[in-house]
């Protein structure tokens, strides 16, 4: 499939963290708006930091850039951007990751985060028609009774948030521990997410499934390591999540061409192609689809396939997501 193709090739993004999209130069821009100092001189010295040796490494830079977001309006910029740039590379619908307690432990009220979250997205949605949706992300590295405050705060706002995921540091955090907290989300009728197997072990996926009742597995690719894992969530057809660019900026994996994505469609597993992160990792949506098509030979019939798991795989509802598809069989 060529390139102008594959921009336009109706998507969903399933993965992908707000403060993940904030752009070294819009970095510069809101320190300066909110006389906050960044801790690199200017865009290319923060450019020049974006070689991690790992998921603790990076997310010292992430959590230190966000520094600068203070206000609704730098929120609503935010979310504003990442959408409109998202629509270029056809995604249709996104379902976008927060992470409250980043900004809250800052003394940003949850208000303003997701007022201007909310707000941005709106704006950007009039003019492109992709639509998006939010979900809240639990620190996982962070106590239990702090995701159990967080899941307080956020009930004003079920609705306008429709789930809850876990993120941040992965090894020596496992999913087990947030029970009571994932118990709770499910029952205000909240969707629930979890990222499990990016760095850890096959067990944190199996307890992201059996212990909160994940309906997504975030990233999930150690699953691999674990055959009856994989014919576990093969026949459930739990969508997972990938994000192969993190995976080698993040080095859980050491070069694309080594990326277990082949094997993950081989075992029947439903699979999407996600960003993540992109400001730092390297590209939007459309440029994950592309890198894997190049760099692992991925033919047309699975670029189509990944595209409309992304459509299944969302909380859109049926009407929509059957509209959807149908614009996969005939991009315009
Ligand atoms: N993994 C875990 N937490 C995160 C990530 C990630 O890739 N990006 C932002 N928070
Ligand atoms: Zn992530």
């Amino acid at each position: 499939m060529d390139d102008a193709t594959l921009m336009r090739l109706p998507k969903a993004e399933l993965h992908l963290h707000i403060e993940g999209t904030l752009e070294p130069e819009m970095a510069f821009t809101l320190a300066h708006r909110n006389g906050v100092t960044l801790p690199y001189a200017d865009v290319d010295e923060l450019r020049r930091a974006h070689a991690f040796t790992d998921l603790p490494d990076f997310l010292d830079l992430y959590y230190a850039c966000m520094a600068v977001l203070r206000t609704e309006e730098d929120f609503a910029d935010l979310a504003s951007a990442y959408l409109r740039t998202a629509a270029t590379q056809g995604v249709r619908h996104a379902e976008i990751f927060f992470d409250p307690q980043a900004h809250t432990s800052r003394g940003v009220p949850l208000s303003a985060v997701i007022t201007g979250l909310r707000r941005g997205l709106d704006a950007a949605s009039a003019g492109t028609g992709t639509h998006a949706e939010l979900i809240a992300c639990l620190l996982r590295d962070r106590p239990v009774a702090e995701a159990h405050a967080t899941l307080d705060a956020l009930e004003p706002y079920v609705g306008t948030v429709i789930g809850v995921g876990l993120d941040s540091a992965e090894v020596g955090y496992p999913p087990g521990q947030f029970a009571e907290v994932f118990t709770r989300a499910r029952e205000a009728g909240l969707h629930v997410v979890a990222h499990a197997g990016e760095e850890g072990p096959p067990s944190y996926i199996w307890e992201a499934l059996d212990v909160l009742g994940v309906e997504r597995v975030d990233h999930g690719i150690r699953c691999m390591e674990d055959t009856a894992l994989v014919r576990r969530l093969a026949a459930d057809r739990t969508p997972l999540t990938a994000c192969p660019l993190s995976n080698v900026r993040l080095r859980a994996v050491d070069d694309l061409r080594e990326h277990p994505l082949p094997a993950m469609l081989e075992a029947g597993l439903m699979v999407t192609l996600n960003s993540d992160d992109p400001a730092y990792f390297g590209g939007y949506v459309a440029d994950t689809y592309r890198e894997v098509r190049d760099a692992l030979g991925i033919d047309d019939a699975t670029l189509i396939g990944l595209a409309r798991n992304s459509f299944r795989a969302s909380f859109i509802d049926d009407q929509r997501a059957q509209a959807l598809l149908a614009a996969v069989d005939d991009p315009r």
